[in-house]
């Protein structure tokens, strides 16, 4: 049974207590937190405000995945506001082996974030230092888009590589999971799922989530 991580993302903005509610009773595992900030990528979600009421309302693990420049500067402001688990991307950190120990330190879980375009062999260095990869299977910035299936090949490799160094990290799938394809992901060694739209556009959320963790 994999983790599973709704992503509120797709999830009415309205009514985020109900959705809390919701999750809590449900069998999922974490709430992903998706935080953009209109120049990392070309859209604007939510932020710190809106996580502190979700951590609030929920029992469940906050994993906050940040597609934001400089996450560095806002690890600390992140984890007072509730996020257990911090994803950050590569692509946005030059300085990405500083602002893991940054997020270890403040006593929050570490993950790195890649984008469909960036190779696996990247986090070779900091697979040692790290908690889990969150692996984009599409583009960040948007829900609802469709599963890249190049991602596939990059979980198996991912996979090979933390088995073979008996890396204690998580390989988290993140974009256009669905329960169609999320077999096939677990089969090339996903442990973790993010699924927004096929969660939230279905008509009773809270069995989905049930069949999502009966795969
Ligand atoms: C995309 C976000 C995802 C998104 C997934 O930039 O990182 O977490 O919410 O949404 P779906 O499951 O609809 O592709
Ligand atoms: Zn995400």
């Amino acid at each position: 049974m994999a983790i599973l991580a709704p992503s509120f993302l797709a999830s009415d903005f309205l009514h985020l207590e109900k959705t809390c509610k919701m999750i809590d009773e449900s069998t999922a595992d974490w709430c992903h937190l998706d935080v953009m900030d209109g120049r990392f990528v070309p859209n604007i979600s939510f932020g710190i405000p809106i996580i502190e009421h979700i951590r609030r309302a929920t029992k469940k693990i906050c994993d906050v995945h940040l597609m934001i420049l400089d996450p560095g500067d806002y690890a600390s402001a992140f984890q007072k506001a509730g996020a257990d688990i911090l994803s950050i991307h590569l692509e946005a950190c030059p300085n990405l082996h500083r602002n893991i120990q940054q997020i270890k330190e403040l006593g929050m879980k570490a993950s790195v974030a890649i984008n469909p375009h960036t190779p696996v062999s990247m986090l070779q260095d900091v697979l040692g230092d790290i908690d889990m990869v969150c692996m984009m299977s599409v583009n960040p910035g948007f829900g609802g888009q469709k599963f890249i299936p190049h991602t596939l090949e990059k979980v198996k490799e991912l996979r090979r590589i933390i088995d073979e160094k008996n890396y204690p990290v998580i390989i988290e799938v993140d974009g256009g999971v669905t329960l169609e394809n999320a077999p096939s992901i677990l089969a090339a060694g996903a442990d973790a799922l993010v699924a927004g739209s096929s969660i939230f556009n279905t008509k009773d959320p809270l069995a989905t989530i049930t069949a999502f963790k009966n795969l």
